[in-house]
């Protein structure tokens, strides 16, 4: 939600005259174009120049920014900040794009987050004669700051932007990453942070701020980590972290391990399409190195102490969205594989209804940006209840397995579409590691069984592949689709988080009414919708799965489709007994049902990009959404 980027490089005075690192705009312009995904209402940029702070901003895609800076170019500079914007208050239109001046346009502040009491402090500014533009709660920081910058630099404040922060930042409330600049204080970023995403880039002469270290990954993989709660100035040659408060503090340097070229689209016409053709290697790097020769799991990354995971007697699976369908799936193989009762519950609801959560409870955080607002509030909640949380993660570095006592990140690489596609196979694959470690620890799985489902698992990337070898019969209705008004999916046991998911998927991407819902629930009052023509994907659990689960499936597609329906069947390879009830079947190969939802999701992903794309919709950047929500 909302990209920042803040860069400060230098000039060098050599033999043959001057140069310098890179100019601010470009590197600006290339992390806003990366970090796009994080919002696309507004974009706009602010630089240092000896002319003082020149900013442009426009609404819009990142593109009506770079059309504007054609027509009205910056000044040359080394300093500068960029923002693309998520709306939270205040319409998206130019005048509530970022960067906000202050100070006479003479300080430029960009922000994530919500302050949560910009209307008292907005009354105060007011009485005290500020004015204000926009109706962001970010013009109210940057007044506030531009106040405090004032009355520091007239009192002879050595770094006024620095402690201007600190003091600033001292007074919001909420969740926030502010950057800032000032005219009179050259070849400075300062940045501050709370339940708001930073990273701070480390370069030669040069120093880079970050929503993710996609805002810097052009110029530099040394990365820094930022706790709560602090401040951070950047200029070419240093960077100092330090609390709201000036007590020094440390960042933790990692390095970041995907190189630029991951972040591309490869020669796929949308990042949605790459990341799906992704998914057998992310799928096959979150396994990597996990298991030995034998099958045994091998999670060093877990480190908690295997007597308190022995004592484990609850798993609360906390997600949002797709997340949480790949913690549904976790609770079926989990349950089945540990005997541990497991809960999923959507972070957002979990900590306002008292839930009961001790030292004897282990909390599974799923997050493929390691940033959602709701999971990490849930995750603060569990672990003062005395719970130890496990993160599954896509983005090193990012706040969830910061905050958790264990993480096991899923390797699926960067995920740039907002729809998540491969980081939930990738998520569903980390939670069947766990699964399986658990069990293998506690003693309620032995040697062989751990070593059969590993073997499985490796089988996946190759299975996967085959679906996508063999996507042209799905696309080809999803076109032939493209005018739906409204598509039902069904699942039982597994195939209903896909279900769910496949109806996510196409709400998002083709903006069609779609709904997922449990097969067997259907005759409790969600038949009532079925009428003639009304297309519904049922997802076929395997003939040689549980006991007449595929019977009484089979049985629900006939009484659908005896009352109008167009049914669409996911169904395993081999199993003709569907052909005779529906009207399309895309089968997958054979695979143990719990592991099934690697596969049966593919066809469900590819049919939604597909549908929204003969729509002609952008299916990278779905209206209204952004990727990360850091928001509550
Ligand atoms: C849907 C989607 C979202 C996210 C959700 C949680 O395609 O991407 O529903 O799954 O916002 O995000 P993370 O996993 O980053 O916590």
């Amino acid at each position: 939600m909302c990209g920042i980027v803040g860069y400060v490089g230098r000039s060098t005075v050599s033999s043959d005259g001057t140069t310098a690192t890179h100019g601010a705009l470009d590197v600006v312009m290339e992390g806003l174009r990366r970090l796009e995904y994080r919002g696309y209402d507004s974009a706009g940029v602010a630089v240092l120049t000896p002319n003082g702070i020149e900013s442009r901003k426009k609404s819009g895609k990142l593109s009506n920014l770079v059309a504007e800076l054609e027509a009205r170019p910056l000044t040359a500079s080394l300093t500068g900040i960029g923002h693309t914007r998520w709306a939270t208050h205040g319409a998206p239109n130019d005048t509530n794009a970022h960067p906000h001046l202050a100070d006479n346009g003479r300080l430029a502040v960009i922000h994530n987050g919500i302050i949560e009491n910009f209307a008292e402090l907005k009354a105060v500014l007011l009485e005290q004669g500020e004015t204000f533009l926009s109706e962001t709660d970010t013009e109210v920081a940057a007044a506030l700051l531009g106040r405090i910058y004032q009355e520091l630099s007239a009192a002879g404040d050595p770094d006024p932007l620095t402690h201007a922060m600190r003091k600033a930042s001292q007074q919001l409330e909420g969740a926030f990453t502010l950057l800032a600049v000032h005219q009179d204080s050259p070849g400075i970023v300062v940045a501050a942070r709370r339940n708001s995403p930073l990273v701070v880039g480390l370069g030669d002469g040069e120093n880079f701020l970050g929503s993710d270290v996609s805002g810097f990954i052009d110029f530099t993989r040394r990365a820094v980590e930022l706790g709560q709660d602090q401040v951070v100035t950047i200029t070419p040659d240093d960077v100092v972290i330090t609390d709201f408060f000036g007590a020094p503090a440390e960042g933790k340097e990692f390095h970041v391990d995907w190189d630029a070229a991951a972040a591309e689209k490869g020669g796929y016409p949308s990042f949605m399409e790459k990341e799906i053709n992704d998914q057998p290697d992310a799928v096959a790097q979150t396994l990597l190195g996990r298991s030995d020769a034998q099958g045994k799991l091998i999670l060093d990354e877990l480190r908690i102490d295997e007597t308190i995971l022995r004592s484990v007697d609850k798993i609360v699976v906390l997600a949002c969205g797709t997340s949480a369908y790949a913690g549904q799936v976790a609770k079926y193989a989990i349950e089945h594989w540990c005997r541990i009762p497991t809960e999923v519950e959507l972070s957002h609801e979990f900590r306002y209804r008292d839930p009961i959560v001790n030292e004897k409870t282990l909390v599974v955080a799923i997050s493929q940006s390691g940033e959602t607002m709701d999971t990490l509030m849930a995750v603060r909640y569990a672990r003062e209840q005395g719970a130890k949380v496990v993160a599954i993660c896509n983005t090193n570095g990012s706040t969830i397995p910061r905050e958790s006592d264990a993480v096991l990140y899923t390797h699926a690489g960067p995920e740039i579409a907002v729809a998540s596609t491969k980081a939930f196979l990738a998520q569903i694959t980390a939670a069947y590691l766990l699964g399986l470690y658990l069990a293998q620890l506690r003693g309620n799985k032995f040697g062989d069984e751990i070593a059969d489902v590993m073997a499985d698992l490796a089988d996946m990337p190759a299975k996967i592949q085959s679906i996508l070898d063999n996507a042209d019969k799905v696309k080809k209705l999803a076109r032939d689709m493209s005018n739906a008004k409204s598509v039902l999916f069904l699942g039982r046991h597994v195939g209903f988080p896909v279900a769910m998911e496949g109806a996510l998927k196409l709400k998002e991407l083709a903006y069609i009414h779609a709904e997922g819902f449990a097969a067997g629930e259907l005759k409790h009052g969600p038949i009532a919708l079925i009428e003639d023509g009304q297309p519904v994907v049922v997802v076929v659990p395997s003939p040689n799965g549980r006991d007449s689960l595929h019977a009484k499936v089979v049985s629900n597609i006939q009484e659908i489709r005896a009352r109008g329906a167009v049914t669409i069947v996911i169904a395993e390879e081999g199993d003709t007994s569907v052909e005779a009830y529906a009207e399309h079947v895309f089968y997958v190969p054979k695979t143990p049902t719990l592991l099934a939802p690697l596969l049966t999701t593919v066809p469900l992903q590819i049919f939604a990009c597909e549908l929204a794309s003969a729509k002609g919709y952008d299916v990278d950047q779905p209206r209204n959404l952004a990727k990360s929500v850091t928001v509550e």
